[in-house]
Formats: C-alpha cells, structure tokens, sequence
C-alpha cells in the first residue's frame, strides 16, 4: 500500500438467502456501499468489498418448509439467482459468498472458543414453545397466538404485527404452531448465552469516539446500551446452521446473528484464497489503519453495533488476532412504496408476502440498470424514509439524467463533431469566463468529495447535478451556434472547455452510471477527471454524440403502475 492509499473493507449486509431482492433492501445496503466502493477505487484506493449470502436462521428454514424443500436447496437457489441480479445491476462486490460454506463454520466454531476461553460464554435454562405433535421445540416466528398486549388474533411470536408489541413467545394467549395450527406448550431448554453486558463500558468509550458516525445512529445506540444490555442467547433448537461444538448441544445450532457476521470475515478469506494470497484478508481485518465499513438498513443496527464489535473485542484479547473495529455502520432509513389506489397515490410499506414490493430482477427486465440506479441513488433513504415511486422514476431521469446531464453530453459533442471534425485542439488562451467557470467546477468538485467520503452519495448526487447545471449554463452563456458563423476560433476554445467539464462529469457520474459512462469512452476521446487534476490536454476528440439514455415513456410507467395496484388488490 503506497503511502497516501487508505485501505478500506467494505460490507454490505449479508441478505437472507429466501427470496428476490426488493429496491428497498438495495437502496438500504447494496447501491450506496458500491457507489462509495466505485469512487474509492476512482480515487486509487485499496479497498475489498465483500458479501454473501445470509444461509441460516428462521427465514430460511420457514420457506424451506413451506416449498417442501431442503434449506440447502433453498439457499442454493436463492443465492444464485441473488448473484445474477447483483451483476445486472452492477453491484461490484469483490467477493460474493454465503455462510453455509465449511470455512465459515470453521470461522464460527473459533470465535465461539475464543469467546468461551475469555468467560464470554454461559449456560443457562429458559422456556421455549415446543410442539408435542411436531417433536420439536420451535422457534419464535413458527408460533402464532393472540397478542397479550391487544388481542390482535394473528400476532408473531416475538412481535406484534398490529400494535408493535415485543413479547415472549409463551405470553401468547392461545399459541398455535404457524406451520400445523396445532397446539403448542411451554417447556425448559438449555442454551448457550453471550455475555454481552461485560462489554457495556467498552461499546460506550468506542461508541462516543466515533465522532464520524451518523449522529442518529451513534445517538440511538448509545441509549439503548446505556438502558441496560442483557446476556444474548446464541443457540437455537433447530437442525440448520452451524453446529455448536458441545457435546450436549449436538442436537442444537448456532443463532443466525451469532454467525452472520462472521460471514464477512469469511467472505474475505474466500476472495483471498481467490486472488492466491490466502493471508491476505489480515491486512483488511487486522490492520489498525484500515476502515472497516458496514452498509446496512437500519433494522440491522442493534446487533451491528453491539453483539460485533463485543465479538471482535472478545476474540482481539490477549492480542493473537488482532481484530480492528467497524469504522463506521452507515445505516440507512426504510424505503416505502408509492401506489396508485383508487385514484390517489398512496404510501404503503413493501410487503414480501403480498408481492407488493418492486423487485429487481423484474425491474431490470423493463429498464437498464442505469437510469434504475440513478433513480435510486437520487432516493437514498440517508436521512429519513422514503418513497420509491415509478412516477417520480420517469420524472427524474427525463429531466435530470438525460435533461440536465445527457442533454450535456449531446450538446457538447455534436457540436464538436459536426463543426470539428470531431477533434479540438488546445486554444492558445483560455476563452473568456473558462476560469470563472472552472473554479466554480473545483468548488462543486470538493463538495461531491466531501459528501461521498462522508459515505452520503444521495448528497454527492446533488453536487454532480449542479456541476452538469454549470455546464450548460456555460454552453449557453458561449452560445456556440451563434458564434459559429462570426468566429470559429472562439466556438472552438469554448466548446474545448466545455469538453473539459465533461470530463470531470464524467469522471464523477462513472460510480452512480457506470455502463453508460463506460459507452461514453467510446465515442469521447478525452481524460475524464475532475477538473481539480487536470492538465489540460492537446486535444479533445469525439466521433459523433450517441444518446447515453432512453427517455421512460408514459406507457412504461403505467404498466409498472397497475403491477403494483394488482398486488394491493390482491390479484
Ligand atoms: O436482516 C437481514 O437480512 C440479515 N440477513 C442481515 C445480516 S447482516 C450481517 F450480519 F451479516
Ligand atoms: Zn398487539
């Protein structure tokens, strides 16, 4: 690693292996990690992004039963069809993994000895809901009942769906097995707990230092540690994942959140065995100097922020495995779903069960990635929650992607090749208003900076909006179909720097429209980089301006539209 390189490992939450993504789990943790992970390496970074599929838990084994399948069969699928809509829409992770691997449960079982070595870990009894018919203790969210707190008749077994209420299982009045409808009881079961509390004054102290972090996420963390943490259970009475090694728990399995963690460790070994340098993955976990960064949607931020780093705390001690803490936890807010119902356009939360929910690989059926990443990148839920809606996706690429920066691009480079000859050489002065107009370009260029390594690239957006709006004030201002027919030498030293805008506009759209700017470097022969690098060159080329983008047509819309009004009438 050179001198002035920053070494980054990037995660994004490891998505449970059970179904398609939704655009809500992608704005949440996939497109924000690779657009900062695209810019970083721009930049000349050393930065691995990693990922994988989340194979255990609940979910899995629920749809495992209910499609009559094996949960490996289940997680073999899922995670295939996961990766192929990753490519699709450019999700660039260096590795892409999944923890039903032996190297991961391997991973697993040493932590969990290092942590039983350092007193972390406990036995105790507790009650569990078991199934006589089934033989079988089952896990809360195969338990349904009547809600203790307000008699709502279909209430989960650890929560509430009506009134928000968290409870134990056994508080349920009438508990019925969700997967038979038959009876269940309360009996004592033996688990395997965490001592998360032993860790409450040293999460404090690295919490508190991580003046970085969103002050929403630092702050709501903060009180939740500050309100008491308790002893975490982490194994399950279940048959899918990792197997606890203890004899008297042969028949038992890890917690998923005990192990999913874990699986961006492993998910870097895996890329490191790849690349023929299996030590490598130390450099990025071991390393005080790296920044280790989770994106995640904020429902993942308890335990990222709490039962992680008291993990790596736990396994760093004594200083064999020298474990670095997350440098952040960039959470992300919820996205919601804007439907047409009824003839008023309404908010809903995107429901997986009622196949309300746009899902990616069928998106990606109607539209390039790019226009959808740009939409979605322009909706990042950085701050609060937001509304994905098919309206505002036409009416932002029309008029901002194409309007403002195709338009630009088009301009600018039929110009060049129509009146050029598709070439501009370097004038001998800068024209008036070029220098005016660059350092307005340096300063747009420092904000973009600023907000995308503060990880907020729904703000770094903003600026390169602005930096194409400078632009084409510029070429208007220049006015080159006028000035062409007076003086030809000035048309060409103006449209020369407008060329050099593009490619600073270029260079920064490259993370959010990476295919697009891609097809750009085929018919614009030019540097694309910030203008802030530039060392202006001989000459500019191009061979003829090609659209970048498809205008999105009312139809298109429309039809996405009634594809969601279907799904909450239930069709
Ligand atoms: O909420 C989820 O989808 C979890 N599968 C996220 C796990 S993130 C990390 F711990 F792996
Ligand atoms: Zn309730």
């Amino acid at each position: 690693m050179s001198e002035n390189t920053q070494r980054y490992l990037v995660t994004s939450a490891l998505p449970y292996a059970n179904g398609p993504l939704h655009v809500g789990q992608i704005s949440g943790a996939y497109l924000p990690a690779d657009i900062f992970v695209r810019y970083l390496r721009m930049r000349g970074e050393d930065v691995v992004y990693v990922c994988g599929t989340d194979d255990h838990g609940v979910p899995i084994t629920l749809t495992a039963e209910r499609e009559g399948k094996s949960p490996k069969e289940v997680v073999d699928f899922w995670w295939a069809h996961m990766k192929e809509t990753f490519d699709r829409f450019g999700i660039s992770f260096d590795n892409f993994s999944h923890t039903s691997t032996e190297i991961h449960a391997e991973n697993t079982r040493h932590f969990y000895e290092k942590l039983k070595s350092g007193g972390y870990i406990s036995e105790a009894e507790s009650k569990q809901m078991y199934s006589a018919t089934e033989g079988r203790f089952l896990p809360d969210r195969y338990v349904e009942g009547t809600c203790p707190v307000c008699g709502y008749k279909e209430a989960r077994g650890d929560q509430c769906d009506n009134c928000g209420s968290w409870y134990e299982a056994y508080e349920l009045i009438e508990p019925h097995s969700k997967i038979t409808g038959g009876p269940v009881e309360v009996r004592e079961t033996t688990h395997l707990y965490f001592d998360l509390p032993k860790f409450s004054e040293r999460l404090t102290e690295y919490i508190s230092g991580q003046e970085h972090w969103r002050t929403s996420v630092k702050n709501f963390i903060l009180g939740f540690i500050n309100a008491g943490l308790e002893k975490r259970p982490i194994t399950r009475d279940i048959s899918w994942g990792v197997p606890v090694p203890e004899p008297s728990f042969e028949d038992k399995r890890f917690y998923v959140w005990f192990d999913a963690h874990i699986g961006y460790i492993s998910s870097t070994m895996e890329w490191a065995e790849r690349i023929g340098e299996p030590d490598k993955w130390r450099e990025y976990w071991q390393e005080p100097d790296t920044k280790m960064i989770h994106f995640i949607g904020k429902d993942n931020t308890v335990f990222h922020t709490t039962m992680w780093p008291a993990q790596l705390m736990g396994v760093a001690e004594g200083g064999e495995e020298p474990y670095a803490l997350p440098y952040d936890v960039p959470a992300n807010e919820f996205m919601n779903l804007e439907v047409p119902v009824e003839g008023e356009r309404r908010a809903m939360q995107m429901s997986t069960s009622r196949n309300l929910a746009v899902w990616l690989h069928e998106a990606l059926d109607k539209f390039p990635a790019d226009p959808l990443r740009f939409y979605l990148a322009s909706t990042l839920p950085e701050t609060a929650d937001v509304n994905f809606s098919w309206r505002d996706f036409q009416g932002r690429v029309n008029s901002e992607l194409i309007g403002n920066l195709g338009n630009y691009v088009n301009r600018v480079l039929s110009f060049v090749g129509k009146y050029f000859d598709g070439e501009l050489k370097r004038p001998e002065n800068l024209p008036d208003g070029a220098l005016a107009a660059f350092s307005d370009f340096k300063e747009i260029e420092a904000r973009y900076e600023s907000r995308m390594l503060d990880e907020r690239p729904r703000e770094a957006l903003s600026e390169l909006l602005a930096m194409g709006r400078s632009a084409n004030r510029f070429f208007d201002a220049s006015a080159p179909w006028k000035t062409r027919k007076e003086d030809m030498e000035l048309t060409g030293a103006n449209l020369y720097v407008c060329c050099a805008m593009l490619g600073s506009i270029a260079y920064h759209a490259s993370p959010y429209v990476p295919d697009a700017m891609e097809r750009l470097r085929t018919f614009f022969d030019g540097p694309m980089e910030r203008i802030t690098d530039l060392d202006l060159p001989d000459s500019y080329g191009t061979s003829g301006a090609k659209p970048l983008f498809a205008r999105i047509e009312d139809e298109e819309i429309e039809a996405a539209d009634e594809k969601l009004a279907r799904a909450v009438r239930g069709e």
